[in-house]
């Protein structure tokens, strides 16, 4: 392409400051360093981690450098490449991932976890591996949230932090893989390991909730009671699969005991998909004593949950997962493949399609609890 070792000029949405409106900006884009791939993004999904780091900053979230480009649910077509990159090349269908898969540290050689340490702890701090980010506005550095930002027309990823997908995939669908649908589903399947003809709990029926209950109906759940305070969320919640729907403000006593008595005892599976420590201590106390699993999917970083022992004394398995269990590099084509295959919706969580202009209405769409996913095309 021609644009190959040049800076690109484009347009990003930035963030300048906690708790304020992004400003989408002109920014520059440094060329890929070595093992580094320049994106061109398509089309970014807005989920509820980007609102909160941006809102929740410092109170339920650890404080991010700012500026910052948000967005980690990207999916775009390679420009260029940097020195050593051989698994891509300019025109590859791909999606940037926040957790990476290097193939080489201690967790990506183990089966038992899909937390890749490889920058870790630098792509949370908004840089790549040198330490530094690709993209400037005004003469300053803007970091990059995640090492992905993908509110932006262009973005350069760390190579383990990206991966090809099916040709066929339409970028404006796919990009709810890069978080929020791959991690509600695999929490299900991967994480809770739902079984055939168990009872489900799913708690919160936002995108990452909506995502958890199909993955309880693909492992064949024989009851899926959807837990919301926004009635408005269960028309959609029955169409994936949802049998019965509970609002906790139509009941006077905690919603936990309304569960245990409507499932005999509690659930087999429940799944906090809301980020709210008293609804993850809800989602504990809702599922049996025994055999019960809990997998924790809402975010909170600072915040600290409360629970009784006696819970766990009884039985009882709390879990929590990071991007539902899935080896990113290897599994998001595979889920691209399902989607392509006709076995798991995406375009079913698209509510709202807006321009990068409209980013902050969006936020007020997911704030309001009128979206479940807006995607945001460049
Ligand atoms: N673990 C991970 O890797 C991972 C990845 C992506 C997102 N997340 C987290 O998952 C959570 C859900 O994300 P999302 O994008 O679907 O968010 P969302 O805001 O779209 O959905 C949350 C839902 O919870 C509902 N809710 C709020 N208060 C409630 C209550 N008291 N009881 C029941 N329901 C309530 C809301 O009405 C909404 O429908 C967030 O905390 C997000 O940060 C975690
Ligand atoms: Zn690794
Ligand atoms: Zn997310």
């Amino acid at each position: 392409m021609d644009t190959e070792g040049k800076v690109i000029r484009c347009r990003a949405a930035v963030a300048w400051k906690a708790g304020e409106a992004l400003i989408v900006e002109e920014v520059e884009v440094a060329p890929p360093k070595a093992h580094e791939v320049r994106v061109k993004i398509a089309a970014s999904g807005v989920c509820h981690t980007d609102w909160a780091y941006l809102h929740g900053a410092g109170r339920g979230m650890e404080m991010r450098p700012f500026p910052l480009v948000l967005g980690h649910e990207g999916a775009g077509v390679v420009e260029s490449v940097g020195a050593g990159v051989t698994r891509f090349s300019p025109g590859d269908k791909v999606i940037p991932l926040f957790l990476p898969q290097c193939g080489e540290c201690e967790c990506c050689l183990s089966a038992k976890t899909n937390l890749c340490k490889a920058n870790w702890s630098k792509t949370q701090q908004g840089v790549l591996a040198d330490g530094t980010s690709r993209i400037t506005c005004r003469g300053q550095q803007v970091f990059q949230f995640l090492g992905v930002s993908s509110f932006s027309e262009y973005t350069v990823a760390l190579e383990t932090n990206l991966t090809k997908i099916h040709p066929d995939a339409l970028l404006q669908r796919v990009c709810l893989l890069g978080c929020g649908v791959a991690t509600g589903y695999g929490a299900a399947i991967n994480v809770a390991k739902v079984e055939s003809g168990s009872v489900c709990v799913v708690f919160g029926l936002g995108a990452v909730g909506l995502a958890a209950v199909m993955g309880c109906v693909s492992a064949g759940a024989g009851r899926v009671i959807g837990v919301d305070v926004n009635t408005d969320k269960f028309a959609k919640a029955r169409e994936f699969g949802v049998t019965e729907c509970v609002n906790p403000r139509d009941h006077s006593r905690p919603v936990q005991e309304v569960l245990v008595e409507m499932t005999g005892g509690g659930a087999d599976y429940t799944l906090e998909c809301v980020g709210d420590v008293e609804i993850m201590r809800s989602a504990l106390e809702s599922c049996r004593s025994a055999w019960g699993v809990c997998v924790i999917v809402g975010w909170t970083e600072l915040e600290e949950m409360r629970l009784r022992p006696f819970h766990l004394l009884m039985g009882r398995t709390l879990k929590g997962t990071y991007f539902g269990g899935w080896k990113s590099v290897r599994d998001v084509p595979r889920l691209v493949e399902e989607h392509l295959a006709g076995r798991l919706k995406l375009e079913e969580f698209v509510t709202h399609t807006l321009t990068l202009d409209q980013v902050n209405h969006a936020f007020q769409l997911h704030a309001g609890g009128q979206s479940i996913r807006s995607i945001i095309t460049m």
